[in-house]
């Protein structure tokens, strides 16, 4: 795929649905008892997985359109033995939370994924599943994929995780609803809350406090409807695009702005990004509005800390803006990037390095220093669909644009990224 600089970029566009919300609305749907109908869903390679794992484990889910699914739930008990081996494609989210669902299943399955699946840490949420009393097991004790789960008599668990991830927590949370007892979670900086929010939604009692979250074990979960918000990962680079692009000015309509996800709004306006934001909707307890962005003069910050759970997926995309910054921008406590779809921070570098950018690697993050006008190149997204995009959106302001590789991994969360993007230049 080619991307060439447009004159400017002018529009509304609406993007995909949230990843999180769409494999949460499919999974607990599943589990619940009734008819849940989602709209929104994101029709993206990582969600219809998820969609194939329920299917597998006996759930029955109509698809009316591509965006709108209906998940006729049978309660926790409606999961059935799956027949062959699960397979959960590129998708953290899917098995992570397969797994704290499976763990009070009183039955076995096997899941593999794709080779970034089989080298992403499943240990995290293998130890502590382990200990409420599922039967895990997989490659090198358990550490990976493939992985084999025989579920069932969970006792509860008062945990303190060493990471900050909504995956450990929500995959515990699910475990915990099935366990005899109460879960207690805390977590060193808090993870997005989607999971929190959407149980309460399905009728769960569900205690958030400032030090964790709680459930009660022995919980069922009532059907109900869930919109989906637009996916701000995927605003975010809209909103890199519009800031860089000289003369834009386009609004990203009915994005979700749950403020466990607003940390690129956040660091772009630290940055001296010209944007407003309009919370216009409430939806499952998730907060929706309208964002319009236009082109600014950035500077370098310092991003770390708190903030990093909050934009931990736009740290390739904030990297790029931050090769067209006056000054050094500095990422730290970001460790975690180095175990996602790719090594993030390795891949960031390599590829904005291509570009002729100044960019550095650190163990937990990147030092970059700017501005540094980008040179057109070949650059590859290595399966990741946050790097694939995060060279396009580079490709529309480097000088002779940019083609990048194995584009095809875009569609893991956003569908249409290349019309969307298409529809805002102006020729
Ligand atoms: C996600 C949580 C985050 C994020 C991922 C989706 C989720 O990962 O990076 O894209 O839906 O729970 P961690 O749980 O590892 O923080």
């Amino acid at each position: 795929m080619k991307m060439n600089p447009p004159r400017r970029l002018q529009g509304q566009v609406q993007v995909p649905g949230d990843k999180s919300i769409s494999h949460r609305a499919v999974m607990f749907g599943a589990v619940a008892n009734g008819t849940t109908r989602v709209n929104g869903f994101l029709a993206g390679a990582d969600c219809r997985q998820t969609v194939a794992c329920f299917r597998q484990l006996g759930v029955e889910i109509q698809a009316e359109s591509d965006t709108s699914l209906r998940v006729i739930g049978k309660g926790w008990e409606g999961l059935r033995e799956p027949q062959t081996v699960l397979d959960v494609g590129n998708s953290g989210t899917t098995i992570r939370l397969l797994l704290g669902i499976l763990a009070g299943r009183p039955f076995h399955a096997t899941i593999i994924g794709d080779e970034s699946i089989a080298r992403r840490p499943m240990g995290r949420v293998v130890h502590p599943l382990s200990r409420m009393g599922a039967q895990l097991d997989g490659r090198e004790n358990g550490k990976y994929t493939p992985l084999s789960i025989r579920g069932g008599n969970l006792s509860a668990l008062t945990y303190e995780s060493p990471i900050a991830s909504a995956q450990v927590k929500s995959a515990l949370l699910l475990a915990g609803l099935q366990a005899e007892g109460v879960t207690h979670l805390t977590e060193p900086t808090r993870s997005r809350d989607h999971s929190e929010r959407m149980l309460a939604s399905f009728g769960v009692d569900i205690e958030v406090t400032a030090e964790g979250v709680s459930v009660q074990g022995g919980q069922s979960l009532s059907a109900t409807n869930v919109k989906v918000p637009g996916d701000i990962s995927s605003a975010a680079f809209l909103i890199g695009a519009a800031l860089l692009v000289p003369d834009s000015e386009i609004t990203i309509r009915d994005v979700g702005l749950n403020p466990t996800r607003t940390g690129i709004i956040t660091a772009v306006r630290a940055m001296g990004a010209d944007m407003n934001v309009n919370q216009t909707d409430i939806c499952c307890g998730e907060p929706i509005g309208d964002i319009t962005i236009r082109t600014s003069s950035l500077r370098g910050i310092h991003i770390g800390g708190e903030l990093i759970p909050r934009l931990i997926d736009e740290i390739p995309l904030l990297a790029l803006l931050a090769t067209q910054a006056e000054g050094r921008t500095v990422i730290a406590d970001a460790a975690e990037l180095r175990v996602k779809e790719t090594d993030r921070i390795y891949s960031t570098a390599q590829e904005l390095r291509k570009l002729g950018a100044r960019v550095e690697e650190t163990e937990d993050g990147l030092v970059i220093d700017g501005p540094t006008p980008l040179i057109g190149n070949e650059c590859n997204s290595y399966g990741d669909h946050r790097i694939g995009m995060m060279a396009a959106i580079a490709g529309l302001i480097a000088e002779g644009g940019v083609e990048v590789k194995n584009a095809g991994a875009i569609q893991v969360s956003f569908p249409g990224f290349v019309e969307c993007v298409q529809h805002l230049c102006v020729e």
